[in-house]
């Protein structure tokens, strides 16, 4: 398991510019009916990083996610994704857009009625036109690519543990080679040490692949161990983003408590020991 600082370094190494903005959103404003969800929300993610993003239970994480992809729509505000505004982006410009990234949603990580493959390969046919073979040998390369076995493939979602659903879930966000990965509490209802595992991945393929990773999570051990920076969502905005450090030294009572309650020094021990 690598440490943070390790991560930054071999990031720094991968010869990618330093905070070249990937997606950046700027005084979003969501809502439904008379509640707002988000209000004049601006986060950049950079190339290359893997950022966490956290939250208490329904302040908005997965909406701001959902309004990034296009799925949920906005009141107020821009988002930039590879340099385009969405809003201004022609039905071709959005479908490139899209194409280039990649989702692990938090809720129906797989559909259950297709096999392993036939899930990975549900992107390639939304997207590409490709003869059965060649899919079916892309597809087996995702599997490899996550360290699912070959046998994998065939296995219906009910045949797999919960750590081999994330990893199969996660072959899907990556169907297309995307830039970037949106990965929404993709370790929740793992064992630690599945967890950890997953978090590696991650963290590897953003090393080998140049991977933006877009990490929602309550999981304050891949926050530790894998993410180079943490957005805390809070008060319908970004209340802070930093590094770890940051978090720690921060005054907001919401992330004091978060990062440096009980439970977080015990989780930084760990950490500490698994890097
Ligand atoms: N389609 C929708 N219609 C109405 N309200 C919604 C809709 N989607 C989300 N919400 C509301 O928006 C708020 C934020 O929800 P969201 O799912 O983004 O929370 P979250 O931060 O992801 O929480 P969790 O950590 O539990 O996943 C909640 O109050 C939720 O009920
Ligand atoms: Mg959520």
């Amino acid at each position: 398991m690598t440490t943070n600082s390790t991560v930054q370094a071999r990031s720094n190494g991968t010869g990618f510019q330093q905070h070249e903005v990937l997606i950046s959103a700027r005084d979003v404003t969501v809502g439904f009916g008379s509640k707002l969800v988000l209000e004049n929300l601006s986060l950049d993610v950079h190339r290359g990083e893997i950022l966490g993003f956290v939250g208490a239970s329904g302040a908005g994480k997965s909406v701001l996610l959902r309004a990034v992809l296009g799925l949920v729509k906005k009141r107020s505000g821009s988002i930039e994704i590879f340099g385009v505004d969405v809003d201004g982006a022609s039905e071709d410009a959005r479908l490139a857009m899209d194409m280039r990234m990649g989702v692990l949603f938090q809720h129906g990580a797989l559909f259950s009625s297709l096999s392993v493959l036939e899930n990975i390969q549900v992107p390639m046919r939304e997207y590409l036109d490709l003869p059965r073979k060649l899919m079916d040998e892309l597809a087996m390369l995702k599997i490899e690519l996550v360290g699912l076995p070959r046998d994998a493939a065939g296995k219906m979602p009910y045949q797999l543990s919960g750590g081999m659903i994330k990893r199969a879930a996660l072959a899907r966000a990556l169907a297309l080679d995307p830039d970037v990965v949106f990965l929404d509490e993709p370790t929740s209802g793992l064992d630690p040490i599945g967890a950890a595992e997953f978090d590696e991945l991650v963290g590897k393929l953003r090393d080998t692949m140049g991977l933006t990773v877009y990490m929602v999570t309550h999981d304050l051990d891949s926050l530790f161990s894998v993410c180079d920076r943490i957005a805390v969502l809070g008060q319908k905005r970004v209340l802070v983003a930093g590094t770890i450090e940051d978090m720690l030294a921060s005054d907001d009572p919401w992330v004091r408590s978060y990062f440096r309650g009980k439970r977080a020094r015990q989780i930084d021990t760990t950490a500490q020991k698994r890097g």
